[in-house]
């Protein structure tokens, strides 16, 4: 029986469009994958949507949609992205599916029959506005370490200190502006502490199994530092509704947490896949899904980056080994993907090289395969994507050493020969074949360790014979010398041969181009069997070129920012909600508001602006100015100033008066035709106001007192 396996990449949040990180894991997965298949494995390849959790809601909710109408519409976006770059998932589900609630459910359940699952009341902060429990990202408030204003519930990104939510100072909610209470519900726990997930774990992470940093890494998670801090804490699987999520079975308005929820994900895409009949159709497969997963023979191995390594290699596997069921046989960890020299990935935005902007320049997916093949090995390194690399690579490499053996002898072949190969190839060709084949051991190999660095070396190496081959024997001048037909037919018969043994031991990783060179060839799809044989004398078809070269211009157009999108603004009577970005990378991406970043300036320079909370006590229209309002402001200074601002247009002076908003208070005293203004009202407009019409004057969130400065 064929090896069986099951491959996974991790499960893209569902409020967001791909990004070229997940672009790169997929490409990684899927060489593997293909290359597996070429050995005559059998493969099933599936994804998802990974659709719930609190920022899914919440972001629906922002747009007008429901959850489940949000999640289809992102994954109505994801074709373009899967064929583009020719990812070959088998399938591709949601983990809101049928499947998903019904496996999440069924695992926990028998977690529970274990007595893994524990139920303890947990303080935490709520949203009385809003009415619900808040995840740590939506509370904001002051660092307790440094005293940073608006850091997140978990920690400071001004000094890096990690706390609870409830350590913050003058904590409020994100979503409201709402001071949060501190309310009491029950969570359950998934318990890891327990010394039977503690024994098995310790032992599943440390057999040699996974990659040896990841092994390492794990270890010190498992460790207790001198405080008798970390080591193996239990883990809260649920949320109280309002969530999306799935319901926990006999626990009324409880959710299991989205990474509960998520890792199954990989296990009801399957069953969907089976469901639809998929392997039916493909292998002839006989089981269900639950015969498939209990035949101990089947592998399930996942792709995923280096950020989910805890969820993967602690959670999922606990959760598989105590519900009954298969353990992972590889969890293959990533780094991240850098573009240009270091800037980091973001989970949510991406970075300046958009995939589909990618295609849709004409760049050929390839390439990118190609590239990100070449840099990737099976360490959890992160890859720099660079403009520079990426030509010479594909250029000089791809182009330069492969594609060119092709070009340099197919037309003599055609021409003179009539498409014939020749079948009689003497000692000097025989060798060279001979080498080539012998390679393809070790160039599986390097596939199946995912070592796709190496492997291209390798096979560039390979291709650096056949050209040395080509040099010494120049057909071109064979070509014009009498009598010796029989020699070119011979050396250009090589170099065909030799081109199919490349493309063989290339295809996981350039499939379209090598499903061409198929036809040129008139072959039957290759696997890597076809390389113990030579074709002999064979007639081949026409060549038509395969690839051409990067052009910069493509790579400058590709970084180039996107103009500034123009926000058509509603007329009158239609829903005011704020459109949704086509692509919520574009805006933040390009020139935000229509002008780009200012330069950097150094925490000096800021502080010297001084930005006060300042209460608009009065406003009123300035006789015989168009344009401005005069504010009289208290910045509690036990005294009033009087500021001119140029919000005529957009405000009335009754909106504005009793409001709080943001004034620079340092500023010189200007005089104006109407009079004296003491300082300035900050308010944000787009660059082309006449494209992008309107003005709104800044207003702090509650709690907020006339006189705070603003840091
Ligand atoms: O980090 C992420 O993008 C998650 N959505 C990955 C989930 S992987 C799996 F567990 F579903
Ligand atoms: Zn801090």
């Amino acid at each position: 029986m064929s090896r069986q396996l099951f491959v996974t990449t991790a499960l893209p949040y569902a409020n967001g469009h791909f990004h070229i990180g997940h672009i790169m894991e997929y490409i990684q997965a899927d060489i593997w994958v293909r290359f597996q298949r070429m050995q005559g494995a059998q493969v099933h390849f599936v994804g998802a949507d990974d659709a719930h959790g609190a920022p899914i809601m919440i972001a629906a909710d922002k747009v007008g949609k429901t959850p489940q109408q949000f999640v289809a519409d992102i994954a109505a976006g994801r074709k373009p992205y899967l064929d583009g770059f020719h990812i070959s998932f088998d399938h591709w589900s949601s983990t809101d599916s049928p499947e998903n609630h019904e496996l999440a459910q069924s695992i926990y359940l028998a977690l529970k029959a274990q007595g893994l699952i524990d139920v303890r009341p947990i303080e935490q902060f709520f949203d009385p506005d809003k009415g619900m429990f808040l995840a740590d990202r939506f509370i904001k408030g002051e660092c307790p370490k440094c005293g940073a204003k608006d850091q997140y519930g978990d920690s400071c990104e001004v000094c890096g200190a990690v706390y609870a939510p409830t350590e913050l100072k003058n904590p409020y909610s994100a979503l409201s502006g709402a001071t949060p209470v501190l309310k009491t519900s029950d969570h359950y726990f998934f318990k890891l502490s327990d010394p039977r997930c503690f024994n098995f774990l310790e032992q599943w992470t440390q057999d040699g199994k996974l990659q040896p940093a990841v092994s390492k890494k794990i270890k010190e998670w498992f460790t207790k530092d001198e405080n008798g801090e970390g080591g193996l804490g239990d883990w809260d699987i649920s949320r109280d509704a309002p969530y999306f999520g799935i319901e926990i079975p006999g626990a009324p308005g409880k959710y299991f947490y989205v990474w509960l929820d998520a890792p199954i994900g990989y296990l009801a895409s399957l069953k969907g896949y089976f469901a639809a009949g998929g392997p039916l159709n493909k292998y002839g497969e006989q089981r269900s899904f639950d015969e498939f997963m209990a035949d101990p023979a089947v592998e399930q191995v996942h792709f995923i980056g280096k950020d989910i390594t805890y969820f993967h290699t602690l959670f999922w596997p606990a959760m598989l080994q105590f519900s009954g069921r298969k353990l992972p046989t590889q969890v293959n960890v990533h780094g991240f993907l850098t573009v240009n020299n270091g800037e980091k990935m973001s989970k949510s935005r991406g970075t300046g090289l958009d995939p589909l902007k990618y295609l849709s320049l004409g760049m050929n997916a390839e390439w990118l395969r190609y590239y990100i093949a070449a840099k990737l090995n099976a360490n959890v390194e992160d890859v720099d994507f660079n403009k520079d690399d990426f030509m010479a690579r594909v250029n000089s490499d791809l182009v330069g050493k492969y594609i060119n053996i092709a070009s340099r002898a197919a037309g003599f072949i055609a021409k003179r020969f009539g498409g014939q190969l020749t079948a009689s190839i003497g000692d000097d060709g025989r060798a060279l074949l001979g080498t080539l084949q012998a390679g393809a051991a070790g160039v599986a190999e390097l596939y199946e360790a995912r070592e796709l660095g190496k492997v291209l070396r390798e096979i560039m190496l390979l291709a650096d014979r056949v050209n040395e081959y080509v040099d010494a024997n120049k057909p071109w001048e064979l070509a014009k010398q009498e009598g010796m037909d029989a020699r070119l037919q011979e050396v250009c018969t090589v170099c065909i041969e030799a081109f199919r043994l490349l493309s063989i031991y290339l295809k996981p990783v350039l499939p379209a181009l090598v499903g061409n060179v198929e036809a040129f060839l008139k072959v039957a799809p290759m696997t890597f069997a076809d390389a113990a044989q030579l074709l002999g004398a064979h007639t081949i078809g026409e060549y038509k070129h395969l690839m051409q070269r990067v052009d910069v211009k493509m790579l400058d157009a590709l970084f180039e920012p996107p103009p500034a999108p123009v926000i058509e603004l509603p007329k009158p009577g239609e829903s005011t909600k704020a459109p949704m970005p086509p692509e919520g990378e574009a805006l933040a991406l390009g020139r935000p508001g229509g002008e780009e970043i200012a330069p950097t300036i150094t925490i000096d320079d800021f502080v010297k602006v001084d930005l006060r909370i300042a209460k608009i006590v009065n406003a009123e229209h300035v006789e015989g100015s168009t344009k401005l309002l005069r504010l009289t402001l208290d910045v509690g200074e036990g005294r009033h100033r009087n500021v001119f601002s140029g919000i005529k247009e957009a405000y009335q002076p009754e909106q504005l008066i009793g409001k709080l908003t943001v004034m620079v208070a340092n500023l010189a005293p200007r005089k104006m035709k109407f009079g004296v203004s003491e300082g300035m009202v900050l308010a944000a407009s787009h660059t082309d106001e006449k494209a992008n019409p309107g003005v709104y004057v800044l207003e702090p969130f509650p709690g907020a007192e006339p006189g705070m400065r603003i840091r």
